[in-house]
């Protein structure tokens, strides 16, 4: 494990965390090598919600992601995780986990209802995360498409992602 401090997103991170994402997406299965420009169009959409790097001796070594979502039950204050990406060098250390557990406390600060990811269940559910028939994202297989209750009630919708993603 190392210490990393984790941060909002700076003018001029934009370029470095580009690269972050491209490396920790490149060559992975489930990877459409899109990541990294999700990111960016997220930002110039204005969707970039919440941006967080983690830095480690002076430079950036993680990401992590959140954008608004639409519930059909008209449901507001609900957030999309991800992208959520570490340099290669750094897996495993406790970064991804790191971003991913403050990510949820600022969200949570904000007054936030809910937190959507699609994502590895053997990763996420360490945080809370778990399916629910109940709240879908039709395409992805359903065990992959998790939430995370903050506030209130557990909603019955079809969740809709930002338009960056298509
Ligand atoms: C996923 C990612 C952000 C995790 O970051 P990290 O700093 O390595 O994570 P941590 O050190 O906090 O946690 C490591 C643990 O998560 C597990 N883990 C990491 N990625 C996993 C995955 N995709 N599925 C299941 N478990 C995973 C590791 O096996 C390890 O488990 P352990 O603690 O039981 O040994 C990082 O591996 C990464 O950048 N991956 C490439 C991009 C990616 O897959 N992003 C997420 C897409 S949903």
């Amino acid at each position: 494990m190392i210490t990393a401090t984790i941060r909002p997103e700076a003018p001029g991170d934009a370029a470095t965390i580009f690269a972050l994402t491209e490396a920790a997406f490149r060559n992975l299965p489930f990877s459409d090598g899109d990541e990294a420009e999700l990111v960016d169009r997220l930002r110039a959409d204005g969707d970039l919600a919440l941006s967080l790097v983690a830095e480690h001796a002076g430079q950036i070594v993680g990401h992590i992601a959140f954008s608004p979502v639409t519930l059909t039950d008209g449901r507001a204050g609900w957030y999309g995780l991800g992208p959520v990406s570490v340099w290669p060098e750094y897996h495993r250390q406790g970064i991804g986990s790191a971003l991913v557990q403050r990510g949820i406390a600022d969200l949570r600060a904000r007054g936030a209802r809910g937190i959507v990811l699609l994502g590895d269940p053997a990763y996420y559910a360490r945080f809370g995360f778990e399916a629910d028939p109940a709240l879908r994202h039709p395409g992805p297989p359903a065990e992959y498409f998790q939430r995370l209750v903050l506030e209130g009630e557990a909603p019955q919708a079809i969740v809709t992602y930002a338009r960056a993603f298509g």
